[in-house]
């Protein structure tokens, strides 16, 4: 299903396309496209090009593997999470290399190699679906995320199915209309809340 965003100035075609679903095809992600997508994330930009991010994959083949991945899930995101092929942990240095002290931009540095990854994906053909809904402590102990790393979200990967392959519950929420924000609300100019001159007259509605 194809879900592109309604904007009111023309994007990039995989910002456009980018949405995120929760049903889930089984079929399995080519490797050469994961490799693609583990390689965008990787040229992402970074504070002091410190790269404060990792990758924790589990393939759905790889039983004991996703099942752990899985597990750490809340109930609401594991109904359609476990049809994914690939689901992957991802994890920030919160803190620099070389001084130990917080690297205040970590979780920011992931995000944006995370968003790298996710765009990849996109122009690739596949889907994704970012959740924050997680027991983070039980990922760090599972995985055994060492001191100084964050755990941020699980992000499922593969290629998207028909909104019928969902339990009931769930397929409301798949056809629903997809909603921002208006630029006013978040561009300002000069003083906290003032919408930028830039916007006037833009129809951003
Ligand atoms: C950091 C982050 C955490 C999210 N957590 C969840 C989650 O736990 N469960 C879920 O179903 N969706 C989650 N989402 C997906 C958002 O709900 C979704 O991106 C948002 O509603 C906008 O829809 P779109 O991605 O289709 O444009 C998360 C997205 C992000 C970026």
């Amino acid at each position: 299903m194809e879900k592109p965003a309604e904007t009111n100035t023309p994007i990039h075609d995989s910002l456009a396309r980018r949405w995120s679903p929760r049903a889930f095809s089984e079929r399995p992600v080519e490797r050469e496209k994961l490799l693609s997508v583990l390689e965008a994330a990787r040229w992402a930009p970074s504070s002091r090009n410190e790269q404060p991010w990792a990758y924790l994959l589990a393939a759905r083949e790889d039983i004991a593997n996703f099942d752990a991945l899985l597990g750490v899930l809340v109930d609401s995101n594991r109904v359609w999470a476990q049809k994914a092929p690939i689901l992957i942990l991802t994890v920030a240095h919160t803190r620099w290399q070389k001084e130990g002290t917080p690297n205040r931009v970590g979780i920011y540095d992931l995000g944006q190699a995370t968003t790298n990854l996710v765009v990849q994906a996109t122009s690739l053909g596949l889907s994704t679906h970012q959740m924050g809904g997680f027991n983070v402590e039980a990922a760090r102990a599972r995985f055994h995320v060492p001191e100084g790393w964050e755990p941020v979200t699980v992000v499922a990967l593969g290629y998207s199915a028909d909104p019928e392959t969902l339990p009931e519950a769930l397929r409301g929420r798949e056809i629903e209309k997809r909603r921002r924000k208006p630029l006013e609300e978040f561009v300002f100019s000069g003083t906290w809340g003032i919408p930028s001159p830039l916007l006037e007259s833009n129809g951003n509605k």
